[in-house]
């Protein structure tokens, strides 16, 4: 289950499969005078965050995760797409300017853009046959979520494309295995911000996805990856979940 879609299906199902969309991933940390609030001052500040869910901007999908318990220093995570950058940014500050957003803390803000592949079509056709596959994260109500960034070495940039073209196969063949199980997105950020990718997984088999990352750091292409932290850790929830949350 992913959270609750937040305008027309078919503009978030594009939003969410094409290229050329921004992606932005906001986490958040509840302060701590939140939690010594009185019910009734908790209940105003809610719905005025339910309100900018209710009127939030046309052409921009939300979804939400909770983090807490599972990362250190964040609460839950927001993560928006929109064609154009701005709307991602329009749609923060309206959570940040709701009453509940005087009590959260912006702990990481990631932007990414998500790209056609770049490799992938030369790859030979069992392999691309393999990767169309569609993938299920499971029967679990509440998939895990795991967002990793990650930073390229500067041979990584240097190498001939047929050098790099060859790294991206090996590491997509480590990857068979787990592809029925976790679902996958890929940003590019270059330039964004400190990192040059945000790989992003829905997966309710966590041991899969274990197995899958220790395969993959058994790759070539593992050597040209500077930094990968911070990993953020959760599970998908729906606006109703949030609430319930910070109530
Ligand atoms: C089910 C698991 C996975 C599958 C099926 C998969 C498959 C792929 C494929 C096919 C590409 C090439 C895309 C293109 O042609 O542009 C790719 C790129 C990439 N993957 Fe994975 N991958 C998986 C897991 C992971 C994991 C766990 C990470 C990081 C922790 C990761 C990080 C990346 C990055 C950063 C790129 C972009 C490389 C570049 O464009 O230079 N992938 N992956």
């Amino acid at each position: 289950m992913t959270s609750q879609p937040s305008i027309a299906d078919e503009n978030r199902d594009k939003l969410l499969s094409e290229p050329g969309v921004y992606g932005s991933f906001v986490a958040l940390k509840v302060d701590k005078t939140w939690w010594l609030q009185t019910t009734e001052n908790r209940a105003t500040s809610l719905d005025s965050l339910s309100k900018v869910f209710e009127t939030q901007t046309h052409g921009v999908a939300i979804d939400l995760y909770l983090l807490r318990g599972l990362t250190e220093n964040v609460d839950f995570l927001i993560r928006v797409h929109s064609r154009n950058l701005l709307d991602n940014q329009k749609f923060i500050l309206k959570v940040m300017n709701s009453r509940l957003g005087a009590y959260l803390d912006n702990v990481v803000t990631i932007n990414g853009l998500t790209k056609s592949a770049i490799y992938l079509p030369s790859f030979l056709p069992e392999l691309k046959k393999i990767m169309s596959q569609p993938s299920d994260p499971g029967p679990s109500r509440n998939p895990y979520v795991i967002v990793i960034p990650s930073l390229k070495d500067p041979t990584w940039w240097l190498a001939e494309k047929t050098d790099r073209t060859e790294m991206m196969r090996e590491h997509t063949a480590a990857t068979v295995e787990a592809l029925p199980k976790v679902k996958r997105k890929l940003y590019h950020s270059t330039g964004l911000g400190e990192y040059d990718f945000i790989a992003y997984f829905e997966t309710s088999r966590l041991d899969v996805f274990n197995e899958l990352v220790i395969g993959l750091k058994k790759v070539t292409e593992n050597r040209h990856n500077e930094k990968t932290t911070p990993v953020l850790l959760g599970t998908v929830i729906s606006e109703k979940e949030l609430l319930e949350f910070l109530k």
